[in-house]
């Protein structure tokens, strides 16, 4: 039997292909393994939402050269990167096998026997635009082990951020129809999953037939779902449709990740992001009218073309009024073929060690708020969803809260069961306690095993 190893970098649509490569990989009778050293087919499922992520992509590709003399080991390009920059890659790196778009993932069997038989290069990156496109269904087989598990309801985006090269990338939005997302989030119960989080880039916008707001409340039926989440939503249409939901449905967990980017009008505007920040904080003040202690998360740009220090001041307010439960910051860096990236000389590039200086302003001020968020809860109780032996202790398990706060704790409880912990510490970035009651558990008994498609993820 032959050996695949996928290097991840990016998103959750990312991760999610990852899974359905290993599927089409599978039925091929390749199997995976956890090190690049003894695979027979390395694959690099790249993201260029920013510079940084294709200087990895480009890094990574040096060290399995490596693999490539040594065994002969196939070499395939497939995602973000592979879908803009397909000659770039063929052309500059000449041990690449393949460069496959995030569409031809289906196509990947034919693509490795073409090779293996007519020992050319292939390149497969046509997108397929039209609701003709059929999304690759999720084998629950890949999901043994997990009880959360991601859940694609849509491709592509139609939005046009002047900074983001998404567009791009995975071309315009393509609804799945809400048929299929349920039948396979019932699919994947059968193996122990509990919560669902679907993701799209842009999933207000969701037209599988039903709205957005109504595929959570139906997903949220499904016997067997606990928890339901969702990500990432785009705040100009994020609907009162979907701030009911929250109200009527305890199963939709109370986190959300509401990307603002800045706290200037004036940036917003060069961003083409479509809103204010008084339109913001209005949707925001709904979304906890309903759910008062939700837990909300942010992107956050600095050093954006034109940002000026008054923008930024503004950006830094916002924090402090809103306090995020998280904020992811990047520094901006251009993007091909991005409206941002060709008005950057006349809009005024921001100096990087301007930019590093915001970053870590709103870093700090994160850190604050993440630390005061963290503490209220020791001494209390929190509910969480086991999810194995903890990633940074392995004598402890590890969970999340409804509010997607990480928690390891000392208990024995298995994946897939609903406990209580008691709180006994907290950090930035977790908490930590001891396990009490258990609510509930899985239908199935579910292993303590690394899940077979996932072999590697790099954010
Ligand atoms: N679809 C999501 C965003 C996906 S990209 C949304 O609309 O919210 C994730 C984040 O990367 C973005 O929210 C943005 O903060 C950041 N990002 C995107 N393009 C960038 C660029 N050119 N430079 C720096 N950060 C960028
Ligand atoms: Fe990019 Fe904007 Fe679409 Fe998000 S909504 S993927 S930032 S274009
Ligand atoms: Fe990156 Fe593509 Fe996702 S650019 S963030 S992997 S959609």
């Amino acid at each position: 039997m032959k050996r695949y190893f996928i290097h991840t970098f990016g998103c959750q649509m990312n991760v999610n292909d990852t899974n359905r490569m290993g599927e089409a990989l599978a039925s091929m009778s390749y199997s995976a393994t956890p090190t690049a050293d003894n695979a027979d087919l390395i694959i690099l499922n790249t993201c260029s939402i920013r510079e940084k992520a294709e200087d990895k992509m480009l890094s990574a590709l040096g060290r399995y050269r490596q693999v490539k003399l040594q065994r002969g080991a196939l070499i395939g390009v497939g995602g973000c990167v592979a879908q803009q920059e397909k000659d770039k890659i063929l052309e500059k790196v000449p041990y690449v096998d393949f460069v496959f778009g995030p569409d031809a993932i289906g196509k990947l069997p034919e693509i490795i026997a073409r090779i293996e038989t007519e020992k050319v290069r292939v390149v497969e990156t046509a997108w397929v635009d039209s609701e003709s496109y059929v999304f690759p269904q999720a084998d629950p087989r890949s999901s043994v082990g997990r009880t959360t598990e991601f859940v694609t309801v849509m491709k592509g985006c139609d939005n046009v951020c002047a900074f983001c090269v998404v567009p791009h990338t995975r071309g315009r939005e393509v609804s799945r129809p809400f048929t299929e997302v349920l039948q396979e989030v019932a699919r994947l119960t059968t193996v122990g999953v509990r919560e669902v989080t679907l993701v799209g880039q842009n999933v207000n916008s969701y037209l599988g037939g039903i709205s957005f707001a109504q595929l959570l409340l139906r997903t949220a039926q499904v016997p067997g779902i606990e928890r339901v989440r969702f990500t990432t939503s785009h705040p100009h249409d994020l609907s009162d449709e979907l701030v009911e939901a929250f109200r009527v449905e305890p199963k939709i967990m109370s986190h959300f990740h509401l990307p603002v980017q800045s706290g200037s009008n004036e940036v917003l505007v060069r961003m083409k992001r479509d809103y204010t920040i008084a339109n913001y904080l209005e949707r925001l003040a709904k979304l906890r009218a309903v759910r008062p202690d939700i837990a909300v998360t942010t992107d956050i740009i600095v050093g954006y073309p034109g940002e000026t220090e008054e923008d930024f001041e503004k950006t830094y307010q916002l924090c402090v009024d809103v306090g995020f439960d998280g904020t992811y910051t990047f520094v901006y860096s251009p993007r091909p073929k991005t409206i941002a990236g060709l008005k950057e000389a006349e809009w005024g590039p921001v100096a990087h060690e301007v930019k590093v200086k915001r970053l870590e302003k709103l870093n700090a001020l994160q850190k604050k708020v993440s630390v005061a968020l963290m503490s209220q809860h020791v001494g209390g109780t929190v509910e969480v969803l086991v999810e194995g032996t903890s990633r940074t202790n392995a004598a402890k398990r590890f969970g999340r809260t409804s509010h997607n706060r990480v928690v390891n704790f000392d208990g024995d409880a298995p994946i897939g069961a609903l406990v209580e912990i008691k709180v006994d510490s907290s950090s930035q970035s977790s908490l930590g306690g001891v396990q009490g009651r258990v609510i509930s558990l899985p239908n199935v008994a579910i292993p303590e095993v690394a899940p077979v498609a996932e072999s590697c993820v790099v954010a």
